[in-house]
């Protein structure tokens, strides 16, 4: 079978373009901590407003400057609307959906979940620039998703 010398070309081209996007993807996610979901907590999305931990969501400074993040989101709203933390120690997120599927970034910051009914999104990151910081969803889960924010605070070490 003879392959015609674009063709060839073509198959180079595309399978060059293979590699180069893989590498792209091990390299983000060895230099900038981009990683795939790895925590896998299950809950019952119809109790999370009734559940002993998720009823009241909360931040939990402990005496090493590290905070835990308690959390929920519903229409349209995360709770707590406001979370301060310190900078350069490790902040725990647990949060979870009361409803539907919702976004939790945090812009200008690379914490970025989705929170999906049914699941617990945990991860741990530190904060290195003190400032407050916009939180939105950045999925779309109804009429006034555009209006859900919350903030986070990062404030120097005492
Ligand atoms: Cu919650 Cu969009």
């Amino acid at each position: 079978m003879r392959v015609e010398l674009y063709e060839r070309i073509w198959l180079w081209i595309g399978s060059a373009m293979i590699v180069f996007f893989l590498a792209i993807i091990v390299s983000s996610s060895a230099m900038h901590a981009v990683h795939p979901p790895s925590h896998v907590e299950t809950i019952d999305p119809g109790t999370v407003l009734s559940d002993s931990e998720f009823s009241h969501p909360r931040i939990e400074t402990h005496a090493d400057g590290s905070v835990e993040v308690i959390g929920t989101a519903e229409m349209y709203v995360f709770k707590p609307g406001t979370i301060r933390v310190r900078r350069g120690k490790p902040v725990t997120f647990r949060l979870t959906s009361a409803d539907v599927v919702h976004g939790f970034q945090i812009v200008g910051t690379n914490a970025n979940a989705t929170l999906l009914p049914g699941y617990i999104s945990q991860f741990t990151l530190a904060f290195p620039n003190a400032g407050e910081f916009l939180i939105v969803c950045n999925e779309y889960c109804g009429l006034s998703h555009h209006l859900m924010q919350a903030r986070l605070v990062v404030e120097e070490a005492p």
